[in-house]
């Protein structure tokens, strides 16, 4: 199907023709449920063609300047032009051979100087991969069979042990499921009674450092002290903060060290790459030289694909050279102040409220009762489209301008005229459609 010319218009026709052949060919539409038709209004693109920079384009020609890029994954732009040189010259190389290449010790070092108190990494493709491979390895270590996760936190892994705890569990066995036990963030005594409740059993306390809500002081220093007195390993999951607290994680940021850390998302701009990081004493479990049962650690065809790893190597170089994460702080900040102003504007500070850090904005909305509210979120994704704006959060790239960031303003000031108006009187009046639906629930 031809992309139509036309810019940027309100059109989604051809999207509208491709939607039924993309729900035939491909459970849930997409290949990441927060991509999903029931995850933006119906007044909004299906399909997306093309990106450059912090920009889109969908079937139907529409521009949009674009948040959250690729499930927060793409942290410098869309077909960043140095990691795509990078990569592609490495294409040009080859893409993967019968022994390690070059390129993986050269990351491996590269990371490590970023990751404190990590001494060995192994690579991968997803973040669930090496979440997973984190928890079997703390499991191997310890001989404990227990996971302690923070109960606060959305999301670790597509795996059993982590999605066996959610709505959308069907499928997962009840003994896996009966393993993974929740502490709340910023609670001590909790993980403490699950620390009591389960003596010796509990191979690895698996969190966030950081999420929508900052650690309370010294809390994740007593965590860490909790943890080793207990023997239990603590994994810090920087899917999200690394590379946007700081280039070293949110660790870094706190000056806290687990045990093993994950990171993915921008360490690849896009391009598919994870790591595991962790101390020797427990990474080395997954390698030859050791006398205890062997660990079968990221063992995949597509683990250490070279272009990736290029294009990771140009990523970090960038970072470094350009200082990217203060940039992200710096216009992440310009975002929330323009958007507070408006929130006080037209009065809303009650119904629409941002959360965590100015290089990971992201928004909350409610209803007239002061409830949390998906049709509000629709309504607000659907204004926000109209003005040419695609945000399902506001997390901001190394390509978001401040001609950008104050465009974005203006018409999150219009959309949020309509969300005061619709407060007022009946959001369905205002709704095109159906509200939007949390991805974690057990019906459709
Ligand atoms: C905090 C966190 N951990 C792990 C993951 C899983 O990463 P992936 O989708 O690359 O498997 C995600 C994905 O959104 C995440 O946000």
């Amino acid at each position: 199907m031809a992309e139509k010319k036309s810019k940027p218009s309100d059109d989604f026709s051809l999207s509208r023709e491709l939607q039924p052949k993309v729900h035939r060919l491909i459970p849930g539409g997409a290949h990441a449920y927060a991509k999903g038709d029931d995850q933006f209004p119906e007044h909004a693109p299906g399909f997306i063609v093309r990106g450059k920079g912090c920009r889109a384009w969908d079937l139907d020609g529409n521009e949009f300047i674009e948040y959250g890029m690729g499930l927060r994954s793409v942290t410098l732009g869309h077909a960043f032009e140095p990691v795509v040189e990078a990569a592609y010259k490495q294409m040009q190389l080859g893409a993967n051979f019968s022994r390690p290449c070059k390129l993986e010790v050269d990351l491996a070092e590269s990371l490590l100087e970023l990751i404190d108190g990590a001494d060995m990494v192994k690579f991968a493709k997803n973040g669930s991969d090496v979440t997973t491979a984190a928890v079997k390895l703390a499991r191997a270590y310890t001989g404990r069979d227990r996971i302690a996760i923070c109960g606060d936190h959305p999301f670790f892994s597509t795996d059993d042990w982590f999605i066996g705890t959610t709505q959308m569990n069907a499928g997962i066995p009840q003994a896996t499921i009966d393993l993974t036990l929740k502490f709340r963030y910023n609670d001590l005594d909790s993980l403490h009674d699950l620390i009591q409740k389960h003596p010796g059993q509990i191979a690895c306390v698996v969190m966030e450092a950081e999420a929508a809500t900052p650690p309370a002081a010294g809390y994740l220093e007593a965590v860490k002290k909790l943890c080793d007195q207990s023997g239990i390993v603590l994994i810090f999951d920087e899917m999200i903060t690394g590379f946007r607290w700081n280039l070293g994680g949110a660790q870094k940021f706190h000056g806290v060290v687990p045990h093993l850390s994950t990171f993915g998302k921008a360490i690849g701009n896009g391009f598919a790459i994870s790591v595991l990081a962790g101390k020797r004493e427990i990474m080395r479990l997954g390698g030859l030289d050791h006398d205890r049962p062997r660990v079968f650690l990221l063992s995949t065809t597509h683990g250490a694909e070279a272009h990736a790893l290029a294009a990771s190597l140009e990523v970090i170089r960038i970072y470094r050279e350009r200082n990217v994460v203060e940039f992200l702080w710096r216009q992440g900040e310009r975002l929330r102040a323009g958007l507070n102003q408006v929130i006080g504007y037209h009065r809303l500070a009650d119904y629409f409220q941002l959360f965590s850090r100015p290089c990971n904005l992201v928004y909350g909305t409610k209803d007239t009762q002061g409830n949390p509210s998906q049709a509000f979120r629709a309504l607000f994704l659907q204004e926000l489209i109209r003005g040419g704006i695609l945000a399902p959060s506001f997390v901001v790239s190394f390509s978001h301008l401040e001609s950008d960031i104050d465009r974005t303003i203006d018409v999150v000031d219009r959309a949020l005229g309509v969300y005061a108006r619709a407060l007022e009187d009946d959001v369905q009046k205002y709704l095109v459609g159906r509200p939007v639906r949390p991805v974690n629930r057990k019906f459709n």
